[in-house]
């Protein structure tokens, strides 16, 4: 197949899952920059090209996936930029010296093993806002609710879909890494990290649910109001350990 017969890429347009991750994405715009965590597994860098058609100067992808679409894609438009590697990785990240005033994280954060420090990464390189959509697992019984699945016996109530499926893998004990599904987290959870982080919910939409309605498609954008002083990652020791005769 020679360059010119491969396709650019493109998002298909009739999908509405497509429908509703653009939807949420135009919701986080205008927009001066962008960068997209994740874009190329059947996508090919749809939504980061979506970035420039909504208004943005220029836009990366990071991915450790590349395909030659995604090549073409970017020589026809050089203000589209792309950094090959693990953005859960913290060398990696910090040779990425940019910051983007919004990110995206389109069907991302289920696959991330090292989940708290993984969107800390992204979120430093993020000034203004944080564009998510993804599946949510309902709330349950106690807010914040977290749910580890690799090994996980509650298959029935877990699973996402009616009958297994190799685009939804989960429940395997061994396979932890990002091709697979890790977590089930609820919109508690999510969003009381992202307060931590210094992100106020300031828009969500529900889509619809899966077809085990545990799970529901979930959409929403977050605004950075402040850093945290007190977060984890400033790793100063932090001021509550100390007894009040040595302050
Ligand atoms: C499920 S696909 C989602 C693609 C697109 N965002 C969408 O909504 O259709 C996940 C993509 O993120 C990439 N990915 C997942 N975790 C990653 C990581 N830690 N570092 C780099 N790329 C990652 C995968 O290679 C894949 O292209």
């Amino acid at each position: 197949m020679t360059t010119q017969e491969r396709r650019l890429t493109v998002l298909d347009e009739n999908d509405s899952f497509v429908q509703f991750k653009l939807d949420i994405l135009k919701r986080a715009m205008p927009a001066r920059d962008a960068v997209v965590f994740g874009d190329m597994y059947i996508v090919e860098g749809g939504y980061t090209k979506k970035c420039l058609d909504y208004g943005c100067e220029r836009a990366l992808l990071i991915d450790t996936l590349e395909t030659p679409n995604w090549l073409d894609t970017r020589k026809a438009h050089p203000t589209l930029n792309f950094y090959k590697g693990d953005f859960s990785d913290t060398l990696f990240m910090q040779s990425i010296a940019e910051r983007y005033e919004i990110g995206i994280v389109f069907d991302i954060l289920l696959h991330q093993a090292p989940l708290l420090n993984t969107i800390h990464l992204m979120l430093e390189k993020v000034e203004g806002r944080f564009v998510i959509a993804q599946p949510m697992l309902r709330e349950q019984g106690f807010a914040n609710t977290l749910v580890y699945l690799p090994g996980n016996p509650d298959v029935t109530e877990l699973y996402p879909l009616v009958s297994q499926s190799d685009d939804y893998r989960v429940f395997d004990v061994h396979q932890v890494n990002q091709s697979h599904w890790l977590w089930g987290m609820t919109r508690s959870f999510l969003l009381n990290v992202l307060k931590g982080e210094g992100f106020e919910l300031t828009y969500e939409q529900e889509f619809r649910d899966l077809p085990n309605p545990n799970w529901y498609w979930w959409g929403a954008v977050v605004e950075r109001k402040a850093r945290n002083p007190t977060h984890w990652s400033n790793r100063a020791t932090t001021r509550d350990l100390y007894l009040d005769a040595f302050i």
